[in-house]
């Protein structure tokens, strides 16, 4: 063949994943004999709980093998509005207001698909999750980003944001708590964003992938604030909540026209979300949730950890103590080093896997991720590597 174009144009400046080029790295070290600590990946490092899995192995027994409903099995959406009714005092219809995903990262594309119009513009923290600029675009539409307020946990500086919005802008995006940060919004901090949203007519996106991974406060929808229901999108997933990231199964709980459009877009892309893992599911948000208060609090005093040798570490400074999900975000304060080359040098020389903060957007210069989503003496043993690594830095620019 001799054309040249046979790869979409869409795609072109859609790179794959940073964090995949470290794990990749890291596994090479690994085949070499050398230990790593896996600091780069962004999933809880628990099994799935037990009653989970016997749901989805029942289901398979009984013989749900077939196509799904597309929006979703009827129990899951039943339990979905259950589950945002308790714990946020949100009322979505199951039948025409909740749309079941392939976790969070198809019910963001699926929402992007079904509100932009080629050129819309639309919100986005400046340094955030990998793909919500990506998905944006692949959507037609054109990623703003925003400031973020460092000390604030990471909230928008609204300020900016305001002269960000143009007459394109159709929505903002909100992710609290924060992935790479561990930022959690206060319910003043959401009620300003909301009312920002309000004010400029703007849907606005909740990725409520941490939801239930907030360590101090309340777990605070701004759905729920006069008037926002209509104008909110809340794309959710189980992914992190029950250590079920490889059964993806996440949803969309919105006003009807926009799941009514979502289902439209899911019937061709998807068709419809594995069925039996849907039946786990069920049994995740309708049965006991002591796995996830004691997972939450391995999180915790892992958390307390981290933070306690990352204070002690030479080089690195934390703004805002991370309050939700498994990330810290340190600062770089030495002098000469991009974050690359600190995360390179991590890897290289002491073992340690971390992301490099600009997979966040160029924003993320100056700091790297960690995420403590592994053992507690992992944590401290990544963590005397890192000082110790930091330190040898520090020396060698005097
Ligand atoms: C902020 C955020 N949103 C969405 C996702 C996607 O999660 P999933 O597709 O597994 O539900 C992730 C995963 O890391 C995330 O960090």
């Amino acid at each position: 063949m001799n054309r040249t174009d046979i790869i979409a144009e869409r795609l072109a400046n859609v790179p794959f994943a940073e964090i995949r080029k470290v794990a990749e790295r890291a596994t090479q070290l690994e085949a070499q004999g050398k230990k790593v600590i896996h600091f780069e990946i962004g999933r809880p490092d628990f099994d799935t709980p037990a009653h989970i899995k016997a749901a989805a192995v029942d289901a398979l027994d009984r013989g749900f093998v077939h196509y799904p409903p597309n929006n979703g099995i009827p129990a899951l959406r039943e339990a979905l509005a259950a589950r945002l009714q308790t714990d946020k005092g949100l009322h979505y219809d199951p039948q025409t207001e909740i749309l079941v995903t392939a976790g969070g990262q198809e019910a963001l594309y699926l929402t992007f698909m079904s509100i932009l119009n080629s050129g819309d513009e639309v919100l986005v923290p400046e340094i955030c999750f990998g793909p919500f600029p990506l998905v944006v675009g692949l959507a037609g539409g054109v990623p703003v980003p925003v400031p973020l307020q460092a000390d604030r946990q990471y909230a928008y500086d609204l300020a900016a944001a305001k002269r960000a919005v143009s007459p394109r802008t159709k929505a903002i995006l909100v992710n609290s708590p924060h992935n790479p940060t561990g930022g959690v919004l206060s319910e003043a901090q959401l009620r300003e964003v909301a009312a920002f949203a309000a004010e400029h007519d703007l849907l606005l996106i909740l990725d409520d992938a941490y939801d239930q991974m907030i360590y101090e406060g309340e777990m605070i929808s701004p759905a729920a604030f006069p008037g926002m229901r209509e104008r909110t999108v809340i794309c959710g997933t189980l992914s992190k909540t029950y250590a079920m990231t490889g059964w993806r199964i996440g949803y969309i709980a919105a006003m009807a026209p926009i799941v009514h459009a979502a289902t439209k877009m899911q019937q061709n892309v998807l068709l419809s979300v594995c069925s039996f893992a849907q039946y786990g599911a069920v049994a995740g948000l309708n049965g006991p949730q002591d796995c996830v208060r004691s997972m939450m609090a391995e999180f915790n005093r892992r958390r307390g950890l981290v933070l306690e040798l990352l204070r002690r570490a030479p080089g690195l400074e934390l703004t805002s103590t991370p309050n939700g999900a498994f990330y810290v975000f340190p600062r770089i304060t030495l002098p000469n080093f991009t974050s690359a080359q600190v995360a390179e040098y991590l890897l290289e020389d002491a073992g340690v896997a971390v992301v490099d903060g600009r997979a966040f957007g160029e924003a993320g210069n100056g700091h790297f991720r960690i995420s403590y989503a592994v053992s507690y003496e992992d944590c401290r043993e990544g963590l005397e590597r890192i000082a110790a690594a930091m330190g040898r830095l520090a020396a060698s620019t005097g």
